[in-house]
């Protein structure tokens, strides 16, 4: 951020090739933000951080983080490895550690820090996570609720914006954690934590009530008539005996038998399972906001936090919304820990007097690509291309005739959905169309729905309780007169994860729009370009590999086609 101005957001995993780059600094984001602001190191005032570390810093008697942990030793059974795991975080959030870590990634690529400046202000993560929200969301007030696996010793918190405060009016603190109880039914169910949780989210549409689930899931959590309204039982989670996985107990294997192996197929049982937990966190999260809103004006509602990633969860709280429990409905795209870096970007220009909202029109603020470049990677890698007078219209083509494209345009979104810069498009008008897209690149498992874009002028043709919603976060249901007709973008239960597009992304708008006059459909398959277990593609280079390692159709790149029976030369290119 410049001067109260936001001009760049980039995450590490685009750079470094790795997916959410676990416990990695990120040098090569900030290289990209500096560079593309043209700014150097030595202009930078402060380097905001969303995480509290002065919690961590020693003390005698021990950090406050420390004591904090002690006491819920004192409360609950923890094995050894928690206890590790404890200590390890303890000694990563030292203050110290992280700005040598830091200054030491940043010099890996060519960034020298001073010792004067810029310095590293800290702030509490779930302020960042509120911050991100209210100040994105274009409310000059309103409620915001932020729900993770943990922030310091916070795992939900309920804020007040106004103007240019944030204030927090209620706090549950370890270990009563929803993302901390997500994240061990997602390890349970055999896919990653920290990274799955949107399976998990995907499985649970096929799931069934069962009440003997019920009974045990009862002892996990449920509701209760206290401050915060819910409660999560430790002991199934972090707290005990850990002999199968790292985020679930023996306590809870006793209870339902063994986890499933990532190798086996998922069977009814893992979707009944995830039906449950699906249940549970939505019953929470509304059973909490119900009671602490209704003490309160009504007002709007902004929501943050890895647990706002779930898009089934934000339907419902949308359906509250209409039914009167607060007024307008921001969700922040950026709700991963991601986006914390931005709410402390924030945080801090208010702290040095440049503070100002920033409403959230669109995510396209990384790396982009001119077509010299792009044409310069293209000879280079000896593929035959074509340049095209009209990118749309080629697009709109090959989409109707049912072929699978690679799209690739313009700055690349931030977050973790495709947005239509950096996307795969296909014809939601056949399954087949869907089973394409994961038999030519994806091979994601069948069961998992994909997204769409839509034109918003559109929308309430298609959804019902339709709205403006450009950001993929959260999911709507398909009328029952358009489901048939779009098979490949509705989920088993009914529900699209759209976006909706405007002319703020006048290229995919235009898409829409001619694939609209061929097939009278204005909305198109969009999920993510990048191959398996991959961040986005970030450069010409990764779209082009990615494309010639897969089977798409085409790859539209800037103003060029490629396609796989491609019949036009190079030397077309003018
Ligand atoms: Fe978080």
């Amino acid at each position: 951020m410049r001067d109260g101005e936001l001009l760049a957001f980039a995450e590490e995993e685009r750079f470094v090739r790795e997916k959410t780059a676990v416990n990695r600094y990120p040098a090569h984001a900030v290289k990209f933000c500096l560079e593309y602001g043209g700014i150097d190191i030595t202009e930078v005032t402060s380097i905001a951080f969303g995480w509290n570390a002065q919690k961590y810093a020693f003390v005698s008697g021990g950090s406050q983080m420390e004591q904090f942990y002690d006491s819920l030793s004192k409360i609950y059974s923890k094995d050894v490895k928690t206890l590790a795991s404890e200590k390890e975080i303890l000694l990563r959030f030292q203050p110290e550690r992280i700005e040598s870590t830091l200054f030491q990634a940043l010099s890996e690529v060519g960034i020298r820090v001073s010792k004067k400046s810029p310095t590293i202000q800290y702030f509490s993560h779930h302020h960042c996570h509120a911050a991100s929200a209210f100040f994105c969301s274009g409310f000059a007030s309103s409620s915001i609720l932020t729900i993770d696996g943990s922030g310091e010793e916070t795992c939900l918190a309920l804020w007040e914006g106004r103007g240019s405060q944030i204030q927090i009016t209620e706090r549950v603190e370890l270990p009563n954690s929803l993302g901390w109880l997500y994240s061990c039914f997602t390890e349970y169910l055999g896919f990653r934590p920290y990274r799955d949780e949107g399976k998990v989210m995907a499985l649970a549409a096929y799931g069934r009530p069962d009440t003997n689930l019920e009974r045990v899931f009862d002892k996990v959590t449920g509701l209760v008539e206290s401050f915060p309204f819910y409660r999560v039982d430790p002991n199934y989670i972090f707290y005990g005996r850990h002999s199968y996985g790292r985020r679930f107990t023996d306590k809870l294997v006793t209870e339902l038998g063994a986890p499933r192996e990532p190798c086996f197929e998922v069977d009814q049982v893992s979707a009944d399972i995830a039906y449950q937990l699906q249940k549970r966190l939505e019953d929470a999260v509304l059973s909490f906001l119900r009671h602490t809103l209704a003490k309160r004006p009504k007002n709007n509602l902004c929501l943050a936090g890895g647990v706002a990633l779930n898009c089934k969860l934000n339907r419902v709280l949308a359906t509250e919304q209409k039914e009167g429990l607060f007024e307008g409905f921001f969700i922040q795209p950026l709700s991963s820990d991601a986006g914390t870096a931005l709410g402390a970007a924030l945080l801090e220009n208010y702290r040095i007097g440049l503070g100002r909202h920033v409403p959230l029109k669109h995510l396209y603020w990384g790396p982009n690509f001119s077509n010299d470049e792009i044409s310069g990677v293209l000879r280079k890698s000896g593929v035959k291309y074509n340049r095209v007078s009209s990118v749309a219209t080629e697009a709109a083509q090959l989409l109707s005739e049912g072929s699978v494209v690679a799209w690739f345009q313009g700055r690349a979104e931030a977050g973790p959905r495709a947005l239509g810069n950096r996307s795969i498009l296909a014809n939601p008008t056949s399954s087949r169309h869907a089973e394409a897209v994961n038999l030519k690149l994806k091979r994601r498992e069948p069961w998992r729905p994909f997204g769409s874009s839509m034109l918003l002028d559109a929308a309430d043709d298609i959804l019902i309780r339709s709205e403006a919603a450009p950001f993929m976060i959260q999911s709507f249901l398909v009328k029952d007169s358009f489901r048939k007709q779009i098979p490949a973008v509705v989920h088993i239960d009914g529900s699209t994860r759209p976006q909706t597009v405007t002319r703020e992304n006048e290229l995919l708008h235009e898409i829409l729009e001619k694939f609209r006059d061929l097939t009278g459909m204005p909305l198109v398959l969009n999920t993510s370009f990048n191959g398996l277990n991959e961040p986005l593609v970030n450069t010409p280079d990764e779209a082009i590999e990615t494309y010639l390692g897969s089977d798409l159709d085409a790859l539209i790149i800037g103003e060029f086609v490629i396609k796989r029976n491609g019949t036009s030369p190079s030397d077309l290119d003018s």
